[in-house]
Order: C-alpha cells, then sequence, then structure tokens
C-alpha cells in the first residue's frame, strides 16, 4: 500500500469540487436549515471581521455577511476557485453583504495574526489532511477571545446520507490504493473537542442536529451524495459508464431500510461547535 500523499489529496479535492461547484450551490438549499443553525451558533455581530473557511459557494459567508454591516467584513475563502466563483456570481452585486474572496489552503493561512472575530467552518474539517494544523492556524489568525464556530458529520452510523453511498462504493470498487480520512473522524463530541484542545482553544460547546433529507428515488439520493462529495465526485467521474451504472443500481438496493412511501427519508447528525480561543 503506498503512503498517504496530503498534497495530492489536496489536489484531487480540489479538482473534484471544482468540478462539482455549480451543482453544490444548486443543492445545498437541502441543507439551508444546518447553515442558519451554525450562523445562529456563531453569532455575527455588526462591525465583526469573520472568515469563512471551506466557504464552498459562500452561502454561510453570504449570511454572515447580511449580519455585518457596512463596518464588517466577510472573507470566504476555498481550496477550490471554481466554488468562490459561484458565490462571486451570486453575491457581487449585493451592496448589503460587505465580503472578499481568497483561495488558501485552510492549512497554511494568508491572513496575519489576530485578523479576524469570527472563524465560520462548515462541513470541511474533516476533508483536511491535517486537522490539527488548520485550527492551529485558524487560532493564529483570531484576535484573543475570538470564536470559531463549526459543524462536522456525526459518525458513519448516524449519516445515512453518505455511509449507503459509501457502502456501495466500498463493495463495487477496489479498496483505495491509499486510505482516504474519514469524513466521520469527528462525529463524537469528545473527539472533536480533544483536538480544538490541542490546537490551543480554551472553552468548546458542541451541540447535536439533526439533517432531514427526502428523496424521490434511488438515483435522486445518488446524484443528492455526488453533488455534496468532491473527491468522490472526482474518483466517480473517472469510471467506465458502466461501473458507474452498476454503482447507481447498488444504492437502490442499499436504500431499502430508508425508504418512506414512495420514496426514501434519511436522518442525519450532525454535531455544532462554538469554541473560543
Ligand atoms: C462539503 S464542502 C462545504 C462547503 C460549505 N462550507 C458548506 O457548508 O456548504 C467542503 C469544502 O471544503 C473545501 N476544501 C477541501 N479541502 C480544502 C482545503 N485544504 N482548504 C480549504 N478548503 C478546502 C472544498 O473545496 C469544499 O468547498
Amino acid at each position: 500500500m503506498s503512503a498517504f500523499d496530503a498534497e495530492r489529496f489536496k489536489a484531487n479535492e480540489r479538482a473534484g469540487f471544482n468540478r462539482i461547484a455549480g451543482r453544490y450551490l444548486a443543492a445545498a438549499t437541502a441543507r439551508q436549515a444546518l447553515q442558519q443553525a451554525l450562523v445562529e451558533l456563531a453569532a455575527p455581530a455588526p462591525g465583526e471581521h469573520i472568515l469563512d473557511l471551506a466557504s464552498g459557494p459562500c452561502l454561510l459567508a453570504a449570511d454572515a455577511a447580511a449580519r455585518v454591516g457596512d463596518d464588517g467584513l466577510v472573507v470566504a475563502s476555498d481550496i477550490a476557485e471554481a466554488m468562490l466563483a459561484c458565490g462571486r456570481d451570486a453575491f457581487a452585486s449585493d451592496d448589503h453583504r460587505p465580503m472578499t474572496y481568497c483561495a488558501a489552503d485552510a492549512e497554511t493561512l494568508p491572513f496575519a495574526d489576530d485578523r479576524f472575530d469570527l472563524v465560520t467552518l462548515g462541513l470541511g474539517l474533516f476533508i483536511l489532511p491535517d486537522p490539527l494544523a488548520a485550527l492551529t492556524e485558524v487560532r493564529r489568525v483570531l484576535v484573543p477571545g475570538g470564536r470559531l464556530a463549526l459543524s462536522v458529520w456525526g459518525p458513519a452510523d448516524a449519516v445515512p446520507l453518505i455511509s449507503h453511498a459509501q457502502a456501495c462504493i466500498a463493495r463495487l470498487l477496489p479498496p483505495p490504493r491509499v486510505p482516504r480520512p474519514s469524513v466521520f473522524r469527528f462525529g463524537e463530541a469528545p473527539v472533536l473537542r480533544r483536538l480544538l484542545a490541542d490546537a490551543g482553544f480554551g472553552t468548546t460547546d458542541t451541540t447535536d442536529y439533526r439533517l432531514d433529507c427526502r428523496f424521490a428515488d434511488a438515483a435522486e439520493y445518488w446524484q443528492a451524495f455526488l453533488d455534496l462529495a468532491g473527491g468522490a465526485a472526482e474518483a466517480i467521474a473517472r469510471l467506465p459508464e458502466a461501473v458507474g451504472r452498476k454503482l447507481a443500481d447498488e444504492v437502490a438496493h442499499e436504500l431499502r431500510p430508508c425508504r418512506a412511501g414512495e420514496g426514501y427519508a434519511t436522518s442525519n447528525r450532525v454535531l455544532l461547535a462554538l469554541a473560543c480561543k
């Protein structure tokens, strides 16, 4: 088995999220309530300077920007430029949202020390090969007393939105030559709290959030997964068409426990956390 190559992994994630940027933005309405719950927890205030990391198409950043007023600023940052471009297209003409955009790797932030009052990081920490390095950077760019508000997926068996799709991939495709970090690895509150403490954060409050997603059929579920998981979408796009079709068929079988009326329903656990520098 080859050794994990963090730079190659990040390049694959970047390519994948650039590939799906438009579809990610369109599909994100299904997670709007989750995003609003994170903004409520973060409580952006007028005049604050905010960094939204792994911002994707900048939806969370735009919500925060609507609250900081003319004296505030939100910097939306992501490794995938096409994701940021979607946000810029959607919000650039909105004078009531003071936003700027910065393509960057969350593990090496191009910002001065003590620059932001608040950092938000929605569904992104688990994608980073070195989350401790990223959190150390977050702490560096926060003012003393600054806040970090983030969301991560819960444990695998509590996130059918992703775990059923991953189970199909694991059954049908050869194991990856290099294992990917699990998106569920911070799904238990004590693990997340320990990581934040290791990065030097003081108090951390965590709370559970339930994200319910319904699908008309298995194809809609599979498309929703591909529109959310950039790295997986990138790998699957490279497969022969017949294998892609087989995967879609396997999903219909796998999803049977989620049958609800004519379609499928998934209830997914998300962990929200608020930490202070
Ligand atoms: C699941 S999306 C979350 C987007 C958005 N925060 C949301 O809640 O919808 C994860 C994002 O992390 C970004 N990302 C992946 N690796 C990154 C890295 N090393 N540094 C910064 N962003 C990264 C991806 O490009 C993608 O936009």
